[in-house]
C-alpha cells in the first residue's frame, strides 16, 4: 500500500484525500461452466489481488495508472464520454465499469485519479480482470457517495464484461469477487442469485493453486463456442420440456430426454452442465458433513467431465490434474475457464512439500513446463481499505 500511495503521488500529485481500496482474485473450488446455464458454482474469494488508490478530481476527466503496466504510462479519458479503446488494453475494465455505472443512472459528478497495483497471477485464471473491475467498482460507490449494494456492483461489472470489454462472461467472478468472506467459500445459484456462505476450515489438509503457466484467453472463441451449444440443448430440449435453463434438469431427466439433442457433441456439452450443478451441490453437503474424501472425489469427477465432456482441459491442466492424483491429493481439478490456467487441489499437510516437489517434477517431465504453486488463503471481498 506504501508503495502504490507513493506511486500515486509521483504520478498524480500529492494534494487532497486520498482512499484505498481492495478487490481479490477468486478460485472456485467445484461448479465449472455451469454459472451461464443457471446452475450452482462454489467460489471463494482468495487474499490475493488488486488493490486501488484514488482521488476525486475537479474536472470531468478521470486518470488510469497501473504499477503492473507502468510503461503504458497514465490512460485518459473523459468521465462522461467512455468508449472501449484497444491501445488503452488494461484500463478498458475500470473505463467500462464507469460507464456501466452511469447507465444505470449512478451520477459521477466530476472524474478522478487512480493508480492500480495488482499481485494476482495475470492470464492465469483467477480473475484479476474481475477483481480491478470490483476494486473499481468500490471506489465509484464510495468516491461519490452512491447508494448501490454489492450484488448490484456485482452485475454492473459483469455488464461492463460483457457489454463494454466484449468478454460473454457469466457472473461467477464478479460475485465471488464481491460477495467473498474469509474462511468461507460462496454456494451461489446463478439463476436466482441466492447464495450461502460455507465455512472451510480444512484442519489437516491445504488447498493449492498450481498454474500450469500456458497462458489462456477468456475470450477465446472457444468459450462463446460452449456457450452457444448450451444455448442449442435448452432449445431442444424446450420441444418437450419445460426448461429455461440446463440448471433446471437434474440428471435423470436429462437422461430421459437426451435424445431430443440431435448433435452428439452438444449432448456431451449439456451432460455436463447437468451433472457439474448436481456434483457442486452434492460436494456442499458433503463437505457441511465433514467429508473431505467425499468431497475431494466429486472434484475428480468434475476434471474428468470437463475433459471428456466439455473439453476444455487440455494436455497441461490434464497433466496437473494427473500428477496431482497420483501424488495422494484427495481432490484435485481445473478451475476457471480452462484451455490452460490453474489447478485447485486439497492436499494432506504431512505431504503437502513432497506432493508440490513431485507434481512440479512429473509435470515438468511430461510437458516441458514449469508449474507455479501457492497455498490458497481464503480472503474477503471488495472493499475500502
Ligand atoms: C470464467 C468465466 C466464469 C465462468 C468460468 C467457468 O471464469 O468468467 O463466468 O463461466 O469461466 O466456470
Amino acid at each position: 500500500m506504501e508503495q502504490l500511495k507513493n506511486a500515486f503521488i509521483n504520478q498524480f500529485g500529492g494534494h487532497g484525500e486520498l482512499f484505498s481500496f481492495f478487490a481479490p482474485g477468486r478460485v472456485n473450488l467445484i461448479g465449472e461452466h455451469t454459472d451461464y446455464n443457471g446452475g450452482h458454482v462454489f467460489p471463494c474469494a482468495l487474499s490475493v489481488g488488486t488493490y486501488a488508490v484514488a482521488r476525486k478530481r475537479e474536472d470531468g476527466k478521470i486518470k488510469l495508472y497501473s504499477m503492473n503496466f507502468a510503461d503504458a504510462g497514465i490512460i485518459e479519458a473523459q468521465v462522461h464520454q467512455l468508449e472501449y479503446v484497444l491501445e488503452h488494453d488494461w484500463a478498458n475494465y475500470p473505463k467500462g465499469v464507469t460507464a456501466v455505472f452511469q447507465e444505470a443512472g449512478y451520477k459521477l459528478e466530476h472524474g478522478f485519479d487512480v493508480a492500480f497495483y495488482g499481485n494476482i497471477p495475470n492470464g492465469a485464471g483467477l480473475s484479476s480482470s474481475a477483481s480491478i473491475e470490483l476494486a473499481t467498482a468500490v471506489l465509484l460507490k464510495e468516491l461519490y457517495g452512491l447508494d448501490v449494494d454489492m450484488v448490484e456492483m456485482v452485475k454492473l461489472a459483469q455488464k461492463a464484461e460483457n457489454e463494454f470489454v466484449g468478454v460473454n462472461c457469466g457472473i461467477m467472478d464478479q460475485f465471488a469477487i464481491g460477495l467473498g468472506k474469509k474462511d468461507h467459500a460462496i454456494l451461489l445459484d446463478c439463476d436466482t442469485l441466492n447464495y450461502k456462505h460455507t465455512p472451510i476450515s480444512l484442519e489437516k489438509e491445504s488447498l493449492i493453486i498450481t498454474n500450469t503457466n500456458k497462458r489462456r484467453g477468456l475470450a477465446d472463441s472457444k468459450y462463446n463456442e460452449r456457450r452457444t451449444q448450451c444455448e442449442t440443448a435448452v432449445q431442444e430440449l424446450r420441444s418437450a420440456l419445460d426448461i429455461n435453463t440446463l440448471g433446471d434438469l437434474t440428471p435423470e431427466k436429462f437422461e430421459q430426454h437426451k435424445h431430443l439433442i440431435s448433435d452428439k457433441v452438444v449432448q456431451k456439452r449439456a451432460r455436463h452442465a447437468v451433472y457439474e450443478n448436481d456434483r457442486t451441490v452434492k460436494a456442499v453437503e458433503k463437505l457441511n458433513d465433514g467429508d473431505i474424501e467425499g468431497f475431494g472425489r466429486l472434484m475428480n469427477e468434475s476434471h474428468k467431465s470437463l475433459r471428456d465432456d466439455y473439453e476444455v482441459t487440455g494436455k497441461e491442466l490434464d497433466a496437473l490434474a494427473e500428477a496431482a492424483w497420483e501424488e495422494g491429493a484427495i481432490g484435485s481439478r481445473m478451475t476457471g475457464a480452462g484451455f490452460g490456467g490453474c489447478t485447485i487441489s486439497i492436499v494432506p499437510n504431512d505431504i503437502r512439500d513432497s506432493f508440490i516437489e513431485n507434481v512440479r517434477e512429473k509435470y515438468k517431465q511430461r510437458t516441458g513446463l514449469s508449474a507455479d504453486f501457492y497455498v490458497v488463503e481464503i480472503g474477503d471481498g471488495a472493499k475500502m481499505l
